[in-house]
């Protein structure tokens, strides 16, 4: 099996100090006992059963040779953006679909999903005066955490569908055994969505300059569209009025970064794109800038926090409302020990009815011990329901609401909400409830696509940051006004 590469005694274990806390980027060290495969001795949860060991060898071997997804260099310059996003000077959005599928990697959907996340990060920054950090929850977004490991129909038993990078959703045998090579194939297409992203944003697509390449077919007609045309008109303006100011075009307004992230849950695949590179200390998971452990595998003992343990990427943990105090202040020694800037965010997904019971402990615990962390809401997971018809959705006043408390948490501790973790697709679905065109239970049959997690659509997306802007600026919501 190839695990990347071992760790040398040389630069890798230095020690490195931290002489200043306004310094993000000072190194520290490999932390002792970590290997990118020091996991395998810890409970691993949530792994697929390989029926053949030799073969899962194989692919570890041809994908710890591939090139790698992201550089180092990205990496690094995101924890920066990170650690200034703690400090209040940044907004992190990520958002994208619950599960990439490998037959979803298509040009007009990645384009139509980097189109809403450029709109509403236009309206964040232009909202709350703040630059955003743009984070994707795609090109690697393929392993899902299941209940149950197993799915039974009628007298059948077979394994549960576990992603794309796993098995297949059909209901039969050869379909749901756990294929290796599945993982070479997630990776091109993460490889296809990743250079398309990247040339699209080189090429001028998300230039301030031009925000009407970001249009979608409907926006002329929707509900939303005079208040985000105002929007783009001011931004347009101000960038205007700079460049006359200045006598110059701002080029740096030309491009944005756009940062990957995905649930690092299928750990055979994170291990093989754990490497080392020239002229850095440490390892870097490579196959995105940004992973995060999963509610169901953030056990403190288990294999995930270990592997996570030794990376040098950003990090973050979905909390949910079963974590307590001392769970939550021993994962971020865990996975911070030096309390590193920009290195740890905290993802909570309470619910709307528990956040209020839940959150503010937690963040006092955090605020007590000075711990660094971006707390990051995920106002989607805990309020997931079936309807009568059989479908599983989420209700945008619930979503909403989940939001607007969380803010008002931490702004009433003195802590900080920085960034929102959002299930969203630039297309036209009815899969969530509710939203400027009130979406009912009998439209959900009309567009559901999603196989896993209801989403967002293009509107609904645009109207949460919109209504993030105005519970930030103080300004009354349209729809109780
Ligand atoms: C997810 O983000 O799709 C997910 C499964 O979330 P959680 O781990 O918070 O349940
Ligand atoms: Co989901």
């Amino acid at each position: 099996m190839n695990t990347g590469c071992k760790i040398t005694k040389t630069r890798a274990n230095d020690r490195y100090v931290m002489n200043a806390t306004d310094r993000p980027m000072q190194p520290v060290s490999v932390p002792a006992g970590w290997s990118p495969d020091s996991w395998r001795v810890h409970p691993a949860t949530q792994q697929p059963q390989y029926p053949d060991a030799a073969a899962l060898a194989a692919v570890q071997a041809e994908l710890g040779v591939l090139p790698p997804l992201v550089t180092s260099w990205e990496i690094l310059a995101l924890k920066k953006q990170i650690a200034e996003a703690q400090e209040g000077k940044r907004f992190l959005l990520q958002g994208g679909d619950c599960a990439e599928s490998f037959s979803d990697c298509e040009s007009g959907l990645i384009s139509n999903r980097l189109k809403v996340l450029l709109q509403m990060s236009l309206v964040l920054l232009h909202g709350l005066r703040l630059p955003v950090v743009r984070v994707g929850r795609f090109a690697g977004q393929y392993a899902k955490p299941r209940s149950t490991d197993t799915e039974t129909r009628g007298e059948v038993t077979l394994p549960s569908y576990r992603g794309d990078f796993i098995n297949q959703p059909d209901f039969s045998v050869e379909a749901r055994t756990a294929d290796p090579r599945r993982m070479v194939k997630g990776h091109a297409r993460s490889a296809m969505t990743m250079n398309f992203v990247r040339a699209l944003i080189d090429g001028g697509f998300a230039d301030l300059h031009h925000p009407e390449y970001w249009d979608l077919g409907w926006v002329r007609h929707s509900p939303l569209s005079e208040e985000y045309h105002r929007m783009v008109a001011a931004v347009a303006d101000a960038v205007r009025f700079m460049e006359t100011i200045s006598g110059e075009s701002l080029h740096n307004l030309n491009r944005a970064d756009f940062y990957t992230s995905h649930e690092a849950l299928l750990l055979p695949y994170e291990e093989a794109l754990t490497r080392q590179v020239p002229r850095q200390w440490g390892w870097f998971n490579l196959s995105t800038h940004f992973p995060w452990i999963g509610m169901r595998t953030a056990a403190l003992d288990g294999a995930h926090v270990e592997y996570f343990r030794g990376l040098r990427n950003p990090v973050a943990v979905k909390i949910g409302p079963s974590v307590n105090v001392d769970q939550l202040l021993r994962l971020a020694d865990v996975l911070n020990p030096d309390n590193e800037p920009g290195r740890l965010s905290f993802i909570q997904r309470m619910g709307a009815g528990k956040v209020e019971e839940k959150l503010p402990a937690l963040v006092q615990a955090v605020q007590r011990e000075g711990k660094r962390v971006l707390w990051i809401c995920d106002p989607m997971h805990g309020n997931t329901e079936s309807t009568s018809n059989g479908f599983k959705t989420r209700r945008f006043e619930n979503i909403q609401a989940e939001l607007d408390r969380s803010f008002d948490i931490h702004a009433g501790l003195g802590s900080r909400l920085g960034g929102v973790h959002l299930e969203l697709t630039g297309e036209n679905v009815t899969e969530c409830l509710g939203g400027a065109r009130e979406l009912t239970e009998t439209d959900l049959e009309r567009a559901y696509r999603s196989t896993v997690d209801p989403r967002l659509n293009y509107e609904q997306s645009l109207e949460i940051a919109m209504l993030i802007v105005r519970k930030q600026s103080g300004l009354a919501r349209p729809r109780q006004a």
